[in-house]
């Protein structure tokens, strides 16, 4: 695997194929490396939504300014990020790490009640930006992950979450919408897959000292 090839195979893909539909195997690539995504503390207050559902999909175009990706990749990914992380959330962690790691509460505690005064002591939209830091760390490894395994992919921001929220009702759930990612397999007369990629020379993008 020759990664710097595949990283520039990738493009934010404008046409996908819509009848070209992503294997179950690779889907599940796609889910365990966002479950994988590392994030601060280990905290988790992301979530993934796969979307498939073609009528779901086409509720949602609208408001994505009418950004056909939505509709025409294999599946929509949504990152999520929750709405609030209460002391509940911090405890169920703890207890979690105490399940797979057998790790004494003696040594945990401390971490545990360190972890809720930081939370405690941000205010709500702190929290919501500390969330939204986790999103886009996910989205930059999907889109890795994405390129290694040949599949295309779109990072998007340019939707509107307060109206995606509502139709996919995340509000019940507890959650926001923050990133999308359509995946699949791009279009053969997607012109921008031909396109050179534009970077700014590597020399000035990276300071050696
Ligand atoms: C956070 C983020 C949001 C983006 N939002 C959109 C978007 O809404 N629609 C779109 O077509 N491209 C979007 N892009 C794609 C960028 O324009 C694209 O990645 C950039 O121009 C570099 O091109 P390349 O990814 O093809 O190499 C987004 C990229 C990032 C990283």
């Amino acid at each position: 695997m020759d990664i710097i090839k595949q990283l520039k195979w990738r493009y934010a893909t404008k046409k996908f194929n819509a009848t070209k539909k992503l294997s179950s195997e690779k889907l599940d690539i796609i889910k365990q490396a966002f479950n994988l995504t590392a994030t601060s503390f280990g905290l988790q207050t992301i979530k993934l939504m796969v979307i498939e559902d073609q009528a779901i999909r086409e509720s949602l175009v609208k408001s994505a300014f009418n950004q056909k990706q939505v509709v025409n990749a294999s599946h929509l990914l949504v990152i999520c990020i929750q709405n609030d992380i209460s002391p509940d959330d911090i405890n169920n962690y703890y207890k979690n790490i105490q399940g797979i790691r057998h790790t004494s509460n003696d040594i945990l505690n401390p971490y545990r009640e360190d972890l809720i005064k930081t939370m405690h002591n941000m205010s709500v939209a702190e929290r919501l930006q500390w969330s939204t830091n986790q999103a886009y760390i996910a989205l930059g490894n999907l889109m890795t992950v994405c390129a290694v395994e040949g599949i295309d992919s779109c990072p998007m921001e340019g939707f509107l979450p307060g109206d995606f929220d509502q139709i996919l009702e995340l509000d019940k759930r507890g959650l926001k919408s923050v990133l999308l990612l359509p995946i699949g397999y791009r279009a053969d007369d997607d012109m921008f897959s031909g396109f050179k990629k534009v970077r700014k020379p590597l020399a000035e993008a990276v300071i050696e000292l």
